[in-house]
């Protein structure tokens, strides 16, 4: 069932017109499509194109065919050739003629980009209550671990001891600036097309501003071409999307990472494990992989979008029907995503006493050593050597710098005191390290705050 047909000799081929049909993918737009007609039918009866009695009749049927679809009384027909097409002849159906006047000066070009514009942002605002949710998640973890302490790495080499906290709210710091990516493309896709016609706007005096107002947009597009033809937030979102699921995948794999027997830092709970169907020891991080594992969809998304855009003429061309199925998947995949994984964290238990030994393995408080002489007087590149050649007595004797006696470390310089124990010590490390963003549990508890406050703008 379509839309057109008047200069047309010959039916369509069936093969050819269900391959070109998108209710499959586009029926999950039937509630902005019905909002979008309501509005627009409202701005046809400001310029006369539609009386009063009319307007009442068109907006009465369109909600109920609203409440019909949404009760499951009304099954969307995967005959007709879109959601727009759909939603028009169901019309039609009801209320007779009358419900052909509602494309009077719109074309599905522009309907299709409103429509698609209001999903979005609807998805915006659930991606980032998602992901705020994530954010709550974290910060719970921060609290409880402003002591934890466990090395961090540079190369996959363990470098210098830092919190748990510090830790947890790095990846906050990451989703943040997530949310924030968000709510700026929300901005661009907030705009309304509808005005613009088939490519170059209509002769109809319509009021696009009160169209706009009516549907919630922030803003209406003000070139009619550009405005058909515009996907730029699509790809936007599938960008930011593909960020989320690029640190969601960054996380997942130090949790595989960490959960394995030789880091032994988390126990996965077993409720986000699953097992091996011939190794019964296996206890596997599945869920982890699962999200590294579904990052490369998104990014695909992402492609397909650049690939489609990339030589299309204004304005409107049919390529552009792909954009939904990969943006609704894209978006389907993070939002799954982001929910599973915040239970997953939650459920995680941390090693703490493994971390903490781990952490005094390695020599990670070997710069520590090396700033303690600089507060003696000696430049850094100097005691950075120094620290250097004590770190290879120790490998040598199979010591912990903290295990080195006093006479041994004075043959390295002899203005080492008593005092260095205290000073290498790994809690001392951390707990020095105390300046903005640093890893102390008391530069945390700031950050912390700062976090919260985000959260709750
Ligand atoms: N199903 C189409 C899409 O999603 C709607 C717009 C079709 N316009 C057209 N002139 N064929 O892009």
């Amino acid at each position: 069932m379509k839309l057109w047909g008047g200069r047309f000799e010959n039916q369509t081929e069936k093969a050819a017109f269900d391959f070109q049909s998108s209710i499959h993918i586009d029926k999950r737009l039937y509630k902005e499509d019905i909002l979008g007609s309501i509005a627009h039918s409202k701005t046809l009866n400001k310029c006369g194109v539609l009386n009063d009695d009319e307007t009442n009749k068109v907006i009465k049927s369109l909600n109920e065919i609203l409440d019909d679809i949404e009760n499951g009384v009304l099954d969307i027909g995967m005959e007709y050739e879109d959601i727009h097409t759909f939603i028009e002849a169901t019309l039609t159906e009801r209320i007779g003629e009358l419900g052909k006047k509602i494309h009077t000066g719109r074309s599905r070009n522009d309907q299709v980009a409103t429509d698609f514009r209001m999903y979005l942002g609807k998805e915006v605002d659930l991606l980032v209550q998602l992901l705020k949710d994530l954010e709550k998640a974290l910060i719970t973890i921060s609290e409880e671990n402003l002591d934890t302490i466990l090395s961090g790495y540079t190369h996959m080499q363990k470098a210098q001891p830092l919190t748990l906290a510090h830790y947890m709210m790095a990846y906050f710091e990451m989703f943040k600036r997530d949310i924030e990516r968000l709510l700026e493309v929300k901005n661009r896709i907030m705009i309304m097309p509808l005005g613009s016609g088939a490519l170059a706007g209509t002769t109809f005096d319509l009021n696009r501003e009160y169209t706009c107002q009516l549907l919630g947009f922030e803003d209406i597009t003000y070139n009619s071409l550009d405005g058909v033809s515009d996907r730029d937030f699509a790809i936007e979102l599938t960008s930011d999307l593909s960020i989320i699921m690029m640190h969601l995948s960054r996380f997942c794999e130090e949790i595989i990472l960490w959960s394995t027997e030789e880091f032994s830092y988390i126990e996965m709970d077993d409720g986000f494990s699953t097992g091996s169907s011939i190794m019964p020891q296996k206890k596997n991080p599945d869920v982890a992989e699962l999200i590294r594992g579904k990052t490369g969809r998104v990014y695909g998304s992402n492609i397909t979008l650049l690939t489609m855009m990339k030589s299309l003429p204004l304005a409107y061309n049919k390529d552009m029907q792909e954009d939904k199925e990969a943006v609704f998947d894209s978006i389907d995949t993070a939002k799954a995503c982001i929910g599973i994984f915040t239970e997953m964290i939650m459920s995680i238990k941390f090693n703490k006493e493994r971390m903490l030994i781990a952490s005094e393995d390695g020599y990670t408080n070997a710069t520590d050593l090396a700033d303690y002489l600089v507060r003696k007087g000696i430049p850094f590149r100097e005691t950075h050597k120094i620290s250097g050649q004590i770190v290879q007595f120790a490998i040598k004797h199979n010591k912990k710098l903290s295990e080195i006696s006093i006479e041994s470390f004075k043959s390295f310089s002899n203005l080492i005191e008593d005092d260095i124990y205290k000073e290498i010590s790994i809690k001392t490390c951390v707990n020095k390290r105390k300046l903005i963003g640093g890893p102390a549990g008391e530069a945390v508890i700031k950050s912390i705050n700062r976090a919260k406050k985000f959260l709750n703008k």
